[in-house]
């Protein structure tokens, strides 16, 4: 029996199934191959979600960063979440998240740990994404869910847009060429064992993963996969997200984390509806006031004053109060901070 054929129903999935599974076939067929067209099957589901988690919990200390605190309304979609670090991070804040893997394996594994969170299985290019106000595909998701297309990037880019709320963050990171390394790699814990092969050529990485693992007293499996991704050089990838309507940037890397060689993390934030209209009306006054009084709101289009909180109101009127000062009475002093930083650093700007 193909150990491929075993793979379980969702629903039922078990890691403790899983455990039973192998002992059967192992004591049978004790190296056992598995079907070559697995990705991230049980045993480097396993391994992943012992050893491999570190950078998933720097990007969710990243996010954080972004989202200050959460609340049950505020979902944040974790893309191609493995076995959840990420989403365990950011639940343990307030967050309710909801987490889709392509791996039944590792989607077994993150509702064991986390059986009050959102877990499903499918993929990011055709999942029904729920409405957020963050996203994260960490751990080189889009890598692998663009092997096959480039094009798909941007439609990735587009689904993620459309699910976010108006400020909406989308954190995520993207191998670039270089990313190969040294090209071979050994790395061991108590029960189990991983050797890589990695090779490049021009867009394309593949690496092939054997997995050796003890799941019970002398029984021992030993897997095989092999994993292709498509690697992106980071300037196209700032280019795609701002054709899709994202503010974006590339950040140093993830809090805390030493970065792998040509792993790049960006940030893109969909505009809020502030932020898109605003630099038409901006020109003139820096607040989004009738026309007619545009040329009276030219008093609070400093930008350095509205960061202080401070403006040159003429006489007789409060400084620290921008919305008397600019005749804004509408609009909160937020806003106007807000509409400051845009003028000055418009690729910056982020909001929580
Ligand atoms: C290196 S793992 C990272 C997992 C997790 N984010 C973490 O950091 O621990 C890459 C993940 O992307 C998932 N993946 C690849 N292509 C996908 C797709 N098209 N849709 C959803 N998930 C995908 C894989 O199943 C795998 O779990």
């Amino acid at each position: 029996m193909e150990l491929s054929q075993l793979i379980i129903n969702q629903e039922t999935f078990s890691i403790r199934a899983l455990v039973e599974t192998h002992r059967r076939v192992k004591r049978v067929a004790p190296c056992y191959p598995m079907s070559m067209d697995d990705f991230y099957g049980q045993d480097l589901a396993f391994v992943h979600a012992e050893a491999f988690e570190a950078l998933a919990v720097s990007a969710a200390e990243t996010l954080l960063q972004f989202l200050g605190r959460g609340a049950p309304s505020r979902r944040v979609l974790d893309l191609g979440c493995g076995a959840g670090p990420l989403s365990r991070r950011l639940s343990e804040k307030g967050f309710s998240t909801w987490g889709l893997d392509l791996s039944p394996a590792l989607i077994a594994v993150a509702r064991e740990r986390l059986p009050g969170a959102e877990f499903q299985c499918g993929s990011i290019h055709d999942a029904r994404l729920p409405k957020a106000a963050a996203a994260a595909a960490v751990g080189e998701v889009l890598n692998y869910a663009t092997a096959h297309d480039p094009a798909a990037l941007s439609g990735v880019f587009a689904r993620v847009f459309k699910a976010l709320a108006p400020g909406g963050v989308f954190l995520f990171d993207l191998a670039g060429p270089g990313r190969v390394g040294a090209g071979r790699s050994f790395t061991e814990g108590a029960n189990w064992a991983v050797g890589l092969v990695a090779t490049e050529s021009s867009d394309q990485l593949l690496r092939k993963i054997s997995t050796f693992r003890e799941v019970d007293e002398g029984v021992r499996c030993r897997s095989y996969e092999e994993h292709r991704l498509r690697l992106w050089p980071a300037a196209s990838v700032v280019e795609r997200l701002r054709a899709c309507g994202f503010r974006a940037q590339e950040l140093p890397g993830y809090s805390g984390a030493t970065m792998p060689p040509s792993l790049h993390v960006y940030l893109a934030i969909k505009p809020s509806w502030r932020q898109k209209y605003a630099p038409s009306e901006r020109s003139l006054s820096g607040c989004r006031a009738p026309r007619a009084r545009r040329a009276e709101n030219a008093l609070c289009k400093n930008g350095k004053a509205a960061e202080k909180q401070q403006c040159s109101a003429p006489k007789g009127r409060k400084p620290g109060q921008l919305d008397q000062c600019c005749d804004c009475r509408n609009q909160d002093q937020r806003e106007h901070r807000e509409v400051a930083i845009v003028d000055k650093q418009p690729d910056q700007f982020v909001e929580g």
